[in-house]
């Protein structure tokens, strides 16, 4: 008998659309599994005013195939000049649901983020005032700091500063790779929350290193050892409500991917449905699937989860996917090097 499974149609609560021909060409893998998603900010420029994001959030729509079934839910890229009050007016507005911070210089394009936290604490606390969640790339930059202990150094020296002096202040620690993030989550009460992608649930350290470099699996944070992502994969699949799937999907082409500076994101959207059954079928755990990928994120958010289904089957290994083509080059699908076997059937 064929095992198949059924859930609410799942949220993606950290993507990368980006602009363009790379928008037109990736939107379609994400809205045919996805109702919604928290669309990243960080374009070139980045999406800084209620007025980039409207702008923004009507060329995704435009973007999208017919008959797709998919919102957008917009973020504003925090700088050290945000205007709390144009943060609180898009937010009231329904345009914007979410501000990303992003410390300066930590990752693909965010040269224009945050170097002095003090400069934005009137954001955070209108912020918290508003109930406006902050999504935070949680990880320093200092250059004397190993990249593999950059999320741990920020949870400790910048994170939880902010979080203490500003109470009530909702926070989504995105793209978590420790088990130092893990337990700083479980202990943060309700006003902390975190997203989980894909590949950290699949992948450590040696898959980028071991018997030569793998650009495909280089991402930022960082993968980090076997054991974190043992964390990783307890918390999410424990039915802990406030962890949640952010796939953190970054399409970047295989000409940008596999160059001598390559850039970090991996392009998972097209397969991470099948990929998360897959993690949570092998932890025992295929029943709280449907928790991490499409109820916690919006309980988290104060959203409804959606009235639609997903319905996955289990059958022969998933292959993965041709590289998409796009108009700026060819983009290279997540394959996390192991048999799949399922797949999404409805
Ligand atoms: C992201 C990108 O390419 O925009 N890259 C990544 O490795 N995750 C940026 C980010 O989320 O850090
Ligand atoms: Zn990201």
């Amino acid at each position: 008998m064929t095992q198949t499974l059924t859930l609410r149609r799942p949220d993606d609560w950290h993507l990368h659309l980006r602009d363009g021909a790379m928008l037109k060409a990736v939107l379609p893998d994400t809205a045919r599994d996805f109702a919604r998603a928290i669309i990243m900010p960080n374009l070139v420029p980045p999406v800084v005013t209620a007025a980039d994001a409207a702008a923004y959030r009507d060329r995704i729509r435009a973007a999208l195939p017919e008959g797709a079934d998919f919102t957008p839910l917009m973020t504003l890229y925090l700088t050290e000049t945000t205007d709390p009050a144009d943060v609180v007016a898009a937010h009231a507005e329904g345009l914007v649901t979410a501000v990303k911070l992003y410390p300066a210089g930590a990752t693909t394009n965010s040269d224009s983020g945050v170097r002095d936290m003090r400069k934005v604490q009137p954001v955070f606390e209108a912020m918290a005032e508003a109930g406006i969640p902050l999504c935070v790339h949680g990880e320093v930059t200092r250059p004397e700091i190993d990249i593999f202990d950059r999320e741990a150094v920020f949870i400790e020296e910048v994170l939880d500063p902010i979080r203490t002096r500003t109470p009530g202040l909702r926070v989504v620690m995105e793209h978590i790779t420790t088990a130092d993030a893990c337990a700083y989550l479980r202990d943060g009460g309700e006003t902390l929350g975190a997203t989980i992608t894909t590949h950290h649930l699949m992948i450590n350290r040696n898959h980028i290193l071991v018997g030569g470099i793998r650009p495909h699996y280089y991402c930022l944070p960082v993968a980090k050892r076997e054991r974190h992502r043992e964390a990783l994969v307890d918390l999410a699949t424990s039915g802990f409500d406030r962890v949640f799937l952010g796939t953190d999907s970054a399409p970047h082409t295989q000409a940008n991917k596999e160059t001598a500076c390559g850039c970090a994101g991996i392009y998972s959207a097209p397969v991470t449905m099948p990929c998360l059954a897959q993690v949570f079928e092998d932890a025992g755990a295929l029943d709280r699937l449907e928790a991490f990928a499409s109820l916690n994120g919006p309980a988290f958010y104060g959203m409804a989860p959606n009235a639609g289904t997903m319905t996955l089957e289990k059958g022969e290994p998933l292959e993965i996917p041709a590289p998409l083509a796009t108009g700026d080059g060819p983009v290279i699908v997540f394959d996390p090097g192991r048999p799949v076997l399922w797949r999404v059937v409805g």
